[in-house]
């Protein structure tokens, strides 16, 4: 799915197979293309897993018009395939966009996307001029939208207020629920999927679901565009299988670990239970990593070695949830405040065993009334350091952790 170089144009992309999915797709019809991306078990990329047939059949149940939102924000820290594929491949994606807008009779669709990813929003432009003088946009009314920098802008509905013209403040109700409004009032059914999943349904109604579910596992087929960072030797942005283990992403892919050293932990984004050096050799797969506890979210591994004190993952990590919070759900402000502050103040020998325990308290309110799923990741991500790590706590609590590197804020 991902090439190895940049498909520099249109003739490119169709050399390579490229609009075949979208004309197969004309024959089938909107019915049969759901059918195959159901029959596929394609999960979407973006951290939830959650598969896109299903998406896109609930979608087809509600009224029209109908809408199709690309989200193009990749604001997860360590991960950065959503601007690799769309560097590499924007016609793919754009392909993808035009088959899900056939599939669920959207007349509308969007690419909502950080107005700092430059390079992207040029190879966009370009490929959705030439697909759309070509006739492969399916008269698609296609818009891109500049969005901020915040975390928030990923959360689909933030997404649907920005295209709105508003803030990226998550909604109450999903998109299946409320969609995209317009100027006038008209209500969008909308679907949201990231840019990775859609990017695989050009092969998956091209070549059908069975060459799909050929590679990875029975409940996650297919590959996944996987970022490892941290402290491995080289820093790699990588196609894999699903089921893979995160051994070979670390040590086949990554190079292993810089200066001889041994990993400690592993986080996949800043929403999931940070993985233990034992675990690193869980397939991945979404049923693998919840089976642990864990999630495989948007497939960016950050890995650090065994130099590092948890504590310092745990504080810099709540410090990025903590500023991305908008602060509409208060126990999400003032919980994922609490772990920031908390883990900071067990790294400087300031805490004591009460405070902890306090601060352990917040596990189970962070996540009270919540409209997104930050303060779910800021309890996944708290429990643990505070459990899986807790050597690391005591450490710090009794002034022999031997110290900490500065992690840098992370992006
Ligand atoms: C805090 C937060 C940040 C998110 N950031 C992104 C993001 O940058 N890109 C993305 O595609 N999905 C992101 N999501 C998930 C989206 O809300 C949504 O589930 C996804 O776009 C749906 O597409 P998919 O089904 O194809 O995965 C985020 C969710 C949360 C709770
Ligand atoms: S859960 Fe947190 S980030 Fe999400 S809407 Fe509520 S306050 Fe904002």
């Amino acid at each position: 799915m991902l090439p190895q170089a940049p498909i520099s144009n249109l003739d490119a992309y169709r050399a390579s197979g490229g609009g075949a999915g979208l004309e197969r797709a004309r024959q089938l019809g909107g019915p049969g293309v759901i059918e195959e991306v159901r029959r596929s078990g394609l999960r979407g990329r973006g951290g939830a897993g959650f598969p896109t047939g299903i998406k896109w059949r609930g979608a087809v149940t509600g009224p029209e018009p109908r809408a199709v939102v690309c989200n193009a924000a990749e604001g997860e820290p360590g991960t950065l395939k959503d601007r690799t594929i769309l560097s590499r491949d924007p016609y793919r994606v754009l392909e993808g966009i035009a088959i899900a807008a056939l599939a669920v009779g959207a007349s509308s669709a969007y690419v909502g996307i950080k107005a700092r990813f430059q390079e992207q929003i040029d190879r966009v432009e370009k490929a959705a001029a030439e697909m759309g003088q070509a006739g492969l946009l399916e008269n698609l009314d296609l818009r891109l939208v500049d969005g901020p920098d915040d975390y928030l802008f990923g959360v689909e509905t933030a997404m649907l207020e920005v295209i709105q013209g508003n803030d990226p403040l998550p909604r109450l109700v999903p998109p299946y629920i409320q969609g995209l409004i317009g100027r006038d009032g008209t209500e969008f059914a909308t679907v949201v999927n990231n840019v990775e999943t859609l990017a695989n349904v050009p092969g998956i109604i091209s070549n059908g679901a069975d060459w799909y579910r050929s590679v990875g596992t029975e409940r996650s087929p297919g590959t996944m565009v996987f970022t490892v960072t941290g402290d491995v030797r080289t820093p790699t942005i990588t196609e894999l299988a699903l089921g893979t283990p995160l051994s070979f992403l670390i040590y086949g892919e990554g190079g292993g670990m810089a200066d001889g050293r041994n990993p400690k932990l592993a986080v996949s984004g800043v929403s999931n239970r940070p993985l233990t050096a034992a675990e690193l050799d869980t397939p991945l797969s979404f049923e693998a990593l919840e089976a642990i506890g864990s999630g495989l979210g948007s497939g960016g591994f950050l890995v650090y070695d065994d130099r590092t004190c948890a504590v310092e993952v745990g504080a810099v990590l709540s410090d990025f949830l903590q500023r991305g919070s908008c602060g509409q759900c208060p126990p999400c402000k003032l919980g994922t405040t609490a772990f920031a502050r908390g883990f900071h103040r067990i790294m400087d020998g300031q805490s004591s065993l009460e405070e902890v325990e306090e601060l352990t308290a917040w596990i189970s309110r962070v996540t009270d009334a919540n409209r997104c799923g930050l303060g779910a990741g800021q309890r996944e991500l708290a429990t643990g350091i505070l459990v899986n790590f807790a050597g690391d706590v005591a450490a710090c609590l009794a002034g022999t952790c031997p110290g900490h590197r500065g992690l840098p804020f992370p992006t």
